[in-house]
């Protein structure tokens, strides 16, 4: 079973390869439902491309190639008593979000999320990253347009600011976890 950070990793390079200025990361957890969100302001798709990006199954030979990041995002949720949703526009932006049963036995575990925030920053730096996971004992967020007033001209890649970012996530983290 695929970690959620491995699959949040992916769709965000969706986000990335669709040239969005923003890309918002949202996780919460109420106890029950683990819902996880990634909208992007980039390029976005018309609703025919849309309609078969979800469904593996309607590509044919002589269609445009579809991936395998979606679906099977689609997949994991729906086999873990999940729900999954998405939404686009084209010149607007894209909006996608899976559910899982928390305690159902078939739901992937978290993995590392900050080591994915980390590894998507270090990748593009010069896009803003918003990341919040909320938690019934508490919340993990790093928003790196704050980050990047704080830091004052110091690119986000910077070895030093990577480092800080994930272990300051990692930490965070690990106080929601459980
Ligand atoms: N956020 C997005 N914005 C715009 N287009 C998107 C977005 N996400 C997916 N797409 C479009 O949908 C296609 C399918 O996405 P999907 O992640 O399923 O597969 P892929 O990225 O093509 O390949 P893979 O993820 O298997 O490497 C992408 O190639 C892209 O054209
Ligand atoms: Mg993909």
């Amino acid at each position: 079973m695929k970690d959620l950070s491995l699959s949040v990793l992916d769709i965000a390079m969706n986000s990335v390869k669709a040239k969005a200025s923003l890309i918002e990361i949202t996780l919460a957890n109420d106890g029950k439902t683990l819902s996880v969100r990634i909208a992007d302001n980039g390029c976005g798709m018309d609703a025919d491309f849309l309609a078969r990006v979800t469904d593996p199954f309607t590509t044919t030979r002589d269609t445009r190639r579809v991936g395998m990041g979606i679906p099977l995002f689609k997949l994991a949720a729906e086999q873990a008593g999940g729900t999954f949703a998405i939404t686009s526009e084209p010149g607007r932006g894209t909006d996608l979000m899976a559910a899982f049963a928390v305690d159902h036995m078939d739901r992937p575990p978290l993995g590392d999320m900050a080591a994915t925030v980390a590894t998507l920053i270090q990748g593009s730096p010069d896009i803003d990253f918003v990341y919040r996971h909320t938690a019934p004992c508490g919340e993990a967020s790093l928003d790196t347009r704050e980050l990047r007033q704080a830091l004052d001209g110091v690119p986000l890649n910077e070895p030093e600011v990577l480092q800080w970012i994930q272990e300051n996530l990692d930490e965070e983290e690990r106080m929601i976890a459980l």
